[in-house]
């Protein structure tokens, strides 16, 4: 009988532990279910010229978070997003008509904003990963090349919680178009750059930079640069001959758009007018734009 009652004692005494024991093992394994933030380049264009990689991310996430755009192009290339998915448009704030506008009369108030946004998107985020969501957060060509994911909405998020998938960036889908070498045998760079990066947001820099980079035999390729371009021309013209060469090309990659326009320095303004759009289209400055 006391055997009886000793075992009984010790069944109950290892039964809290029992418990403890499982509950320990159950919060480690579901702490080790964190979801996942995928930055994920979507290519120049449609999905067709997005890697397969990247596709599979999107295909299996819970939450997506892109442009308002997004959904359309997948659209036209007869893909769809799931539109349940799409949370909300992270740049809401940070690009558009308006704040662009703002970006111009209130900088301030636009860093704010943006400030703001950024706080959004990351606690939003950072809250779905730790409810085990798998996040995609799409962004257009390559997210390492003038990618604002990487650049604004990520700035200072931890690198733990983000995988990048690369995309192929417009820079690649308009040499194919060019149908040239970016890396002729006397060329001894290829800069990748934007009128911002070297000028300064409203070409309030100097540019002795490009008499610098004049001396050598450079490819040139400038992203977000149409808008601009009569400024841009007006620096190149104090260092480079009118004969340099200078293509764009439009809507890179788009099988049914795409566009290119081979000028030189002396004749791209007019050459230009001809076709309207300050976007989608890519600077390329050099031997290769022949
Ligand atoms: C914010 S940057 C994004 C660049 C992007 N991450 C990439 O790797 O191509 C936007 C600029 O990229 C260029 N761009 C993007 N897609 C393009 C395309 N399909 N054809 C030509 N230029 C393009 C344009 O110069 C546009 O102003």
């Amino acid at each position: 009988m006391e055997r009886k009652i000793r075992a009984r004692l010790k069944y109950q005494m290892a039964l809290p532990v029992f418990f403890l024991i499982i509950c320990f093992i159950v919060s480690v394994s579901y702490a080790g279910e964190e979801g996942r933030l995928y930055v994920v380049g979507m290519g120049p264009a449609g999905p067709d010229l997005t890697a397969p990689r990247a596709l599979a991310v999107i295909e299996k996430a819970d939450v997506i978070l892109c442009s308002p755009g997004m959904p359309k192009k997948f659209e036209r290339f007869g893909k769809s997003i799931d539109p349940k998915k799409v949370a909300f448009n992270p740049w809401e704030g940070i690009y558009g008509k308006e704040a662009k506008k703002l970006k111009k009369t209130n900088y301030k108030k636009w860093l704010q904003q943006v400030e703001n946004q950024t706080k959004k998107v990351q606690d939003f985020v950072l809250q779905q990963i730790k409810a085990g969501k798998t996040v995609v957060m799409m962004d257009g060509g390559d997210p390492c090349v003038y990618g604002p994911s990487l650049h604004r909405l990520l700035n200072g998020f931890d690198d733990k919680y983000f995988e990048v998938i690369p995309g192929m960036s417009a820079f690649n889908a308009a040499s194919a178009a060019l149908k040239r070498t970016m890396t002729g045998e006397n060329t001894k760079f290829v800069m990748l750059t934007a009128p911002s990066s070297l000028f300064g947001d409203f070409y309030e820099k100097g540019d002795e930079i490009l008499r610098d980079i004049s001396k050598y035999e450079t490819t040139m390729v400038f992203y977000m640069a149409l808008s601009s371009i009569d400024k841009l021309v007006e620096k190149f013209k104090k260092y480079y001959p009118p004969k340099l060469p200078m293509a764009v090309v439009y809507y890179a990659g788009y099988s049914e758009k795409e566009q290119v326009l081979r000028s030189t320095l002396g004749t791209i303004l007019d050459d230009l007018k001809k076709v309207d759009e300050t976007w989608i289209g890519l600077l390329i400055i050099g031997e290769c734009a022949k």
